[in-house]
């Protein structure tokens, strides 16, 4: 479009007789775009939105949620780090939806309406290039936190890079959370072994080593000792694809141990968790790892409505890095974290969430890897409401919490996906 071309477009569209905003031009795209994800069949949301009926019987409700900000359940705060695949409403995708529920809801001309899009069935990228499960359900024992570690072998016969994993869980109400963590030592099917029933116990982490994990098969296999996770999923979580060019390595030699976290407060059916793994298509450069920036020295005390925890990680000599993604994580208290990157005086924000939500969490990955050289300040701070006024609070009345996996205990810790400038420890 030229200058003049959107001057007249413009001035066009801003007469109000132009403007009348209708289902099948405008809405439908917008909830294809961002509503249609989560709310399609078999999905997290408790109902579809798939076609014009759907909108209209919920129209005073998506008023209501969209008016308040609440959906689409987009948490980073716009300004503080830029990230792809986002299904915030822009502003004007805000005033239109609620231009069209003010002016009746009209269909409008059903000429105007966009192709459908393609059926992705239960795995929101489509089929994923492999599939590993649980072999047999699991029944939580009664209380409120099981931790448990599945090995899943995956067959294959060559390295592989990662550029994306979803997760099904086989009971929404009980899975509160994912970790996908690699052992190529054998050590966890020992530890299976040992424990009854189908996986293991793994309070407190998987009990294989993390720092690398090295097999003799891996000696010289850099990549690979330095990969000891694909990431993690939690409620929420949207799968998405990393940007070309940069993978997660997975040996071939690796067993994905899946740490579930099981909250069985509601329902303590059996669960057969699925993964969905998708290699990268196109040729990998630089593999990505996982660095957590963590503040595991949490005293918050009962009843302070606002109490902060932070942590400073200085990026050490030659680890010149590029950060990816970044997936933060508190548990029930947390009120707000941010991140930022110091450098020569000057701030750079990296990512703010300032409505923390336990239920809507996941990794956000940058438009633009964020170079952070080596001797950059990454600072992480964590706020926490621990008052008898905050209705998430788990405990009445307030304790004091302290750093733990449970969901009782709190958590400050941000993942970063980075990858090395300097090093390419490719397979
Ligand atoms: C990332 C997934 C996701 C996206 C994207 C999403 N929703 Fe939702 N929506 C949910 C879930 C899950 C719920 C169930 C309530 C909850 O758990 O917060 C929900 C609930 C709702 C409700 C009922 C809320 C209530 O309080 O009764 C409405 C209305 C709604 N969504 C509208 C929308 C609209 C409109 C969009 C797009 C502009 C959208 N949602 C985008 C996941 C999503």
């Amino acid at each position: 479009m030229t200058l003049r071309n959107l001057c007249l477009f413009s001035f066009f569209a801003a007469l109000p007789l132009a403007g009348q905003v209708t289902y099948a031009r405008e809405v439908s795209r917008i909830v294809q775009e961002k509503c249609q994800q989560c709310h399609r069949p078999n999905d997290i949301a408790p109902f579809a939105l798939s076609t014009y009926d759907d909108a209209v019987t919920w129209a005073e409700d998506i008023k209501r949620v969209v008016s308040a900000g609440i959906m689409p359940p987009w948490k980073p705060v716009a300004g503080h780090g830029e990230f792809r695949d986002s299904f915030a409403l822009t502003d004007q995708e805000k005033r239109d939806l609620l231009a069209w529920i003010d002016g009746g809801t009209p269909l409008g001309d059903e000429a105007n309406m966009p192709a459908a899009p393609p059926e992705k069935g239960e795995w929101s990228l489509g089929e994923p290039d492999l599939t590993v499960r649980m072999a047999e359900s699991f029944t939580p024992v009664r209380g409120r936190d099981t931790y448990r570690c599945f090995v899943l072998p995956t067959g294959l016969d060559a390295d592989k890079y990662v550029s994306a994993i979803d997760v099904v869980p086989g009971n929404r109400q009980s899975v509160h959370h994912v970790i996908l963590y690699l052992d190529s030592t054998g050590k966890a099917e020992e530890l299976d072994k040992a424990d009854e029933g189908p996986g293991y116990n793994c309070l407190g982490g998987p009990g294989t080593p993390i720092a690398g994990n090295l097999s003799l098969a891996d000696l010289g296999n850099l990549a690979s000792a330095l990969s000891y996770t694909l990431g993690g999923w939690a409620p929420g979580t949207r799968a998405h694809l990393l940007p070309d060019g940069v993978g997660i390595p997975l040996s071939k030699n690796a067993r994905i141990v899946m740490q579930v976290h099981y909250y069985t407060n509601v329902s303590r059916d059996p669960d057969q968790t699925r993964v969905g793994i998708y290699f990268s298509k196109t040729k990998v450069e630089k593999p990505m790892f996982f660095l957590p920036v963590v503040q595991q020295r949490l005293n918050i005390p009962p009843g302070a409505a606002e109490h902060t925890e932070s942590t400073n990680f200085v990026v050490p000599f030659l680890l010149d890095n590029h950060v990816i993604n970044v997936f933060p994580h508190m548990h029930l208290l947390g009120r707000e974290i941010k991140m930022e990157m110091i450098r020569a005086g000057s701030t750079t924000p990296m990512v703010l969430i300032d409505q923390w939500d336990f239920n809507w969490q996941g990794p956000y990955t940058y438009t633009k890897p964020m170079a952070v050289p080596a001797g950059s300040t990454v600072r992480l701070s964590c706020k926490y409401d621990n008052s008898a006024n905050n209705p998430r609070n788990p405990s009445n009345p307030p304790k004091r919490v302290t750093w733990g996996e449970g969901t009782e205990d709190e958590m400050c810790v941000a993942f970063l996906g980075v990858t090395l400038d300097r090093f390419s420890p490719l397979f």
